[in-house]
């Protein structure tokens, strides 16, 4: 009787994206009807990667469960895999040697890892490719969907990625039952718009790096994701990764002493093409908000370290940079950041100046090289850092072993969400919105406004 242990999420209205191992729908089929769960969309036979509908309610005013108003309903994160939580304990506590006991463990055991959290991707370039590649690495994920603004490149990106369903609108992912994710691949200026659409439709959002232009979008970004109660993460990647998580965990350790000078850079060479995205200003370009957001996220997740916080935000800012003579945007710039703990930062970003793309942290007793900070193991492996103690004729080499990067980003949000978490701990909404503050005001001090944006942040 599985269905009957979801029973107070059933009673919720709820379901969820569910496709076993073998790509086989498990829930909202015959267990789904037989427990009172509204069919998938269509109700349809699938091909063998659809999967059932999933549904997170929308936050409204009365948010408390209809079998039992004294239970409030969860919202952010409600978990996508059904919970079993009674079959295991119950059968091997009283019968511990019981077959049938151990069957249905194994069951239990086979029937969760088998779950998966259901995507659709919006837009089909560069990095959405990267993502699905990503995602079919996973652990928590399947890609159901992808949409495009033309349907022969939707058609195309399914096929080659192995999504179900292909959209020539965005609109109709966003309408899409089977989804329960979106990835958001568009260019900067389009990410606030989709954001909130996928809020306002209940799916929770992982949305490319920077949110919006400036901290007014990502504000509303971020609040319309919180009204209706869905998962929202800024996909800065290289937080979900190990080596990151290292990094804070030195610094916070006291293996580099007190933390004065922090060093990063994010920058590459990228001929000029007048209608590049990256050289557009109607599409956000420029190094700034394409990667400058890296180094100076990483400089306040450090400096947030050295006090044991998840982050710290500069209280000064000051830039300076060279923007391009057709199109406006920022080609390279570097800001100085000054932090309260007394840490100051230098960072640097650009679109047309090949730097060495790295991260230096210099402490009282020492300094960590950081040799690859940010697109680190896409396919997963081995990364190091370099920590040189003051005094040692050699540093000593840490070595990281992770998985490929987009599949942890992919797994670290969906853990977050199966966690029933308000937001992904690596990435937290609080923190993309310092980022984006950081990056406001490293463009003013440069002079770079996009369009309808006007001069200050506050139109
Ligand atoms: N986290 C990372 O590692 C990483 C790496 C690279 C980029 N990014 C971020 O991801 C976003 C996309 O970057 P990308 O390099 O993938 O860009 P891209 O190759 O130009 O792809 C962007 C896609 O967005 C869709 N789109 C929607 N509106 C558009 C418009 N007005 N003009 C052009 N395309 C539009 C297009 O898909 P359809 O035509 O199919 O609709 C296009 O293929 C950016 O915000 C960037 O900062 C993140």
């Amino acid at each position: 009787m599985p269905h009957r242990m979801v029973g107070p999420d059933l009673r919720a209205g709820r379901d969820w994206g569910i496709v076993d191992r073998f790509g086989v729908r498990r829930l909202g089929s015959a267990l789904g009807r037989e427990a009172g769960l509204a069919p998938a969309a269509g109700g349809q036979a699938r091909p063998p990667m659809a999967v059932s509908g999933h549904r997170t309610p929308h936050r409204t005013a009365d948010c408390r469960s209809a079998a039992n108003p004294t239970q409030r309903l969860r919202f952010h994160g409600d978990p996508v895999r059904p919970k079993l939580p009674l079959i295991k304990s119950r059968f091997v506590s009283f019968c511990p040697p019981c077959l049938l006991g151990l069957y249905i463990n194994d069951f239990r055991s086979t029937y969760l890892m088998s779950t998966k959290l259901t995507w659709g991707i919006l837009g089909t370039g560069r990095i959405a490719g990267t993502f699905a590649e990503g995602l079919a690495r996973s652990r928590t994920g399947t890609l159901v969907s992808v949409a495009s603004r033309d349907q022969g490149k939707a058609n195309a990106f399914a096929a080659k990625h192995g999504a179900a369903h292909a959209h020539g609108t965005y609109e109709a992912l966003l309408d899409d039952p089977d989804v329960a994710a979106v990835y958001i691949a568009t260019p900067h200026p389009a990410h606030v718009e989709w954001a909130e659409k996928a809020a306002a439709r209940g799916k929770h959002v992982l949305c490319e790096k920077p949110v919006g232009l400036n901290l007014v979008e990502a504000r509303a970004a971020i609040e319309a994701c919180r009204l209706t109660g869905v998962l929202f993460m800024e996909a800065y990647m290289y937080r979900c990764h190990p080596q990151t998580v290292r990094i804070a965990e030195l610094v916070r350790s006291g293996a580099l002493g007190k933390i004065g000078l922090i060093q990063g850079t994010f920058s590459f060479q990228r001929p000029y093409l007048p209608n590049h995205r990256l050289y557009d200003k109607k599409l956000g370009g420029g190094g700034i908000l394409d990667v400058g957001g890296y180094p100076v996220s990483m400089a306040r997740l450090v400096a947030g370290a050295a006090v044991n916080r998840p982050f710290l935000n500069p209280h000064h800012v000051d830039g300076a940079g060279h923007l391009h003579p057709e199109s406006g945007v920022d080609v390279y710039a570097a800001a100085t950041l000054g932090f309260a703990n007394d840490i100051v930062a230098q960072v640097s970003a650009g679109i047309d100046l090949r730097q060495e793309s790295v991260v230096r942290i210099y402490g009282s007793e020492g300094w960590l090289l950081v040799p690859e900070p940010f697109v680190v193991g896409i396919d997963g492996g081995e990364s190091s850092l370099l920590l040189h103690r003051n005094g040692s004729p050699e540093p000593e080499r840490i070595v990281v072993h992770a998985g490929p990067l987009y599949a942890m980003e992919a797994d670290a949000f969906a853990d977050a969400l199966w966690a029933g978490l308000s937001e992904v701990p690596v990435m937290s909404p609080a923190d993309t919105l310092g980022n984006m503050d950081t990056l406001d005001r490293w463009r003013a001090a440069i002079g770079l406004h996009y369009p309808g944006e006007g001069r200050s942040n506050s139109d």
